[in-house]
């Protein structure tokens, strides 16, 4: 299997790159990864693990060093720059996200462009980046070419305004360095996450997949707010979202951006959905307020064009996520 090809993940331990680090591995990429705590078991125990797959090496940085990336991207054909700071309880915004999610942009761009072995960037950006807007209606289809529109976001500044500002912001920032530094940088575009994590803690995106089946009552109203700011409620499965940077990575013709979604749905249709496949769990019904058709849909068309399928469904990503909640002791009914 091996590809004698040599890829850095940068931000290993989340829920999307830890996963996208196993899959390198098992296809036959030698890895090199950064955490910014690798002395700390609990934080880290998930990337060891996967030290028996194949080559993997952790680095030590922080998206705001400003060299901190050399070494880990020394040497690589691909660099994925996945992590991002999420801070949603943050009071300060711009400092705690913004600033350093632009700065960690140049940081780990100016590494590749030092490295003269890196042939492509994958950047993980968000639909963040592309569905915030004050269109009205319903029934628009949103591609590549739009943007999530900040000047709203900073006069607003509704709930997640800060994530959704420095997604945008370090997006637009990764173009203009990536130009500035002749860097073949691909940005890919995901919208909600769900499917069994190896983190060590139920990451956020999958509460709030859930939230309907938990009950959570904070994340049930998240994600409504979700769906009122962001036009749908969006999501894809884990393994499809990691298949897809793998793909933008090795898919020479590739260029610019690419939206991962696979399923379009809205709060009342999501409703409907969970009541008939899983009976046995309490879901809320009164949504009454949101539309049950979502103001817009995130095309994936460019993506698909490109040659890529999706190969799991909602029905996927809600059994294997329901069955990876159990271990954890929910959903309780
Ligand atoms: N999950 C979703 O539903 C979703 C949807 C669309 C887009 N995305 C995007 O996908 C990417 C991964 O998301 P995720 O859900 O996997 O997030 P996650 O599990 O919360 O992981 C975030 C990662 O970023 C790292 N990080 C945060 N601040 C950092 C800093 N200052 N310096 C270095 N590393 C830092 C964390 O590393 P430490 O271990 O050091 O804390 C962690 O590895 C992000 O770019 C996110 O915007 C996610
Ligand atoms: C990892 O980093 C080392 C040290 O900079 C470098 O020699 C190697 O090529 C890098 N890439 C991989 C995948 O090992
Ligand atoms: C999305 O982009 C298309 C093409 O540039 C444009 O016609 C449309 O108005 C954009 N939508 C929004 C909400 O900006
Ligand atoms: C989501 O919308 C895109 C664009 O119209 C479409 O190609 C895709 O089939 C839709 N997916 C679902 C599950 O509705």
């Amino acid at each position: 299997m091996a590809t004698g090809k040599k890829a850095c993940v940068v931000g290993g331990t989340g829920f999307v790159a830890s996963l996208l680090v196993k899959l390198l591995l098992q296809s036959g990429y030698a890895v090199n990864t950064t955490a910014r705590d690798p002395g700390n078991h609990k934080k880290i125990s998930h990337l060891t693990a996967l030290e028996d797959l194949g080559d993997l090496k952790i680095f030590q940085a922080d998206l705001t060093d400003e060299s901190g990336f050399d070494a880990a991207v020394e040497g690589c054909d691909v660099v994925f720059h996945v992590a991002t700071p999420v801070n949603f309880a943050s009071e300060d915004p711009e400092n705690d996200m913004i600033k350093p999610a632009i700065q960690g942009v140049r940081n780990v761009l100016k590494a590749c462009a030092k490295a003269k072995s890196v042939k492509r960037v994958v950047l993980t950006s968000s639909a963040a980046a592309v569905s915030v807007n004050t269109l009205t209606g319903s029934g628009h289809v949103m591609t590549e070419d739009n943007w999530t529109d900040v000047d709203f976001l900073y006069a607003e500044k509704p709930p997640t305004w800060g994530y959704l500002v420095s997604k945008t912001l370090a997006e637009k920032e990764a173009f203009k360095v990536a130009q500035d530094n002749n860097i073949d940088l691909i940005t890919i575009i995901p919208t909600l996450i769900a499917g069994p994590s190896l983190t060590p803690d139920i990451p956020s995106s999958i509460g709030l997949a859930t939230a309907l089946l938990t009950g959570d009552e904070f994340r049930v109203n998240a994600l409504k707010g979700m769906q009122m700011l962001s036009g749908s409620i969006s999501i894809s499965h884990i393994k499809d979202v990691c298949r897809a940077h793998v793909f933008l990575a090795e898919k020479q013709s590739a260029s610019g951006r690419y939206i991962c979604c696979a399923v379009n749905t809205s709060v009342p249709e999501l409703v409907k959905f969970l009541s008939k496949r899983y009976p046995q769990y309490k879901i809320p019904t009164d949504f009454e307020e949101i539309p049950s058709k979502p103001k817009l849909i995130i095309s994936s068309d460019k993506l698909i064009k490109e040659g890529f399928s999706f190969k799991y469904g909602i029905e996927e990503i809600y059994d294997q996520t329901v069955e990876y909640l159990k271990a954890y002791g929910l959903p309780k009914n």
